[in-house]
């Protein structure tokens, strides 16, 4: 674990994704606040992705913190990416964080990412079953998928069927003043065809 002076630097760095409007609204110790729910959900994860990572939430806080793990951060938006890099080598975590630069749906048919990650995070990311589908392919057996979700009760928005067809099941929810998340379960191995290509999971959701 980093100590405080960490979290300082990455506080800096988030004023600065602020700054370049790369980060949502509210106060950016509340964007700190809330990556770190996520930290129960992924502890002992050797390989996480931060799917989506924009303006480094909650990817460089996690990196910050879960300091034995590697991550890679993916983003299709090129000024993000080249924030992030910048953010990484400020943090000086260039050695295990990786800034990877594209769409999901194809960047899960590489080699050296697919099926490498016992952990996939996302907030934000966009629907339920394009979350899902964008982050199977990343995913090992056994690992899990942890999603920020809105408030109250957001189970009708995981469809168990859907998840089925993905390899996937509905996991633990968690539930703190900082934020809720769903932990989705890998079960069973991920067909070939997943995640179908760049758009389909939006214009065709599976559930
Ligand atoms: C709403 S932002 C959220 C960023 C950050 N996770 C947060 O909570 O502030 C969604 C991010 O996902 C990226 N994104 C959306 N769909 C993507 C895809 N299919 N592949 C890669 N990146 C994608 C966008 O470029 C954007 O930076």
């Amino acid at each position: 674990m980093s100590d405080i002076n960490d979290i300082d630097q990455v506080r800096a760095l988030l004023e600065e994704s602020r700054a370049w409007g790369f980060l949502g609204p509210g106060p950016v110790d509340q964007h700190i606040t809330h990556s770190m729910t996520y930290v129960h959900a992924i502890t002992g994860a050797g390989t996480v992705m931060d799917l989506g990572s924009g303006g480094g939430v909650p990817g460089l806080v996690l990196a910050e913190v879960l300091s034995t793990a590697e991550f890679v951060l993916l983003d299709s938006n090129i000024r993000r990416c080249e924030f992030l890099r910048h953010a990484t080598e400020q943090l000086g975590m260039t050695s295990r964080v990786r800034v990877v630069e594209g769409r999901a749906e194809e960047l899960a048919r590489d080699d050296g990412l697919r099926h490498r990650f016992d952990a996939v995070v996302a907030r934000s990311f966009g629907p339920p079953s394009v979350v899902a589908e964008c982050a199977v392919g990343f995913l090992n057996n056994p690992g899990v998928l942890v999603v920020s979700e809105p408030p109250g009760d957001t189970s009708s928005r995981w469809d168990a069927k859907g998840l089925e067809k993905l390899g996937l099941a509905v996991g633990e929810r968690i539930s703190t003043p900082d934020g809720s998340l769903q932990v989705i379960q890998v079960v069973s191995p991920c067909d070939g065809k997943y995640p179908r290509k760049t758009g389909t999971p939006a214009k065709r959701p599976l559930f």
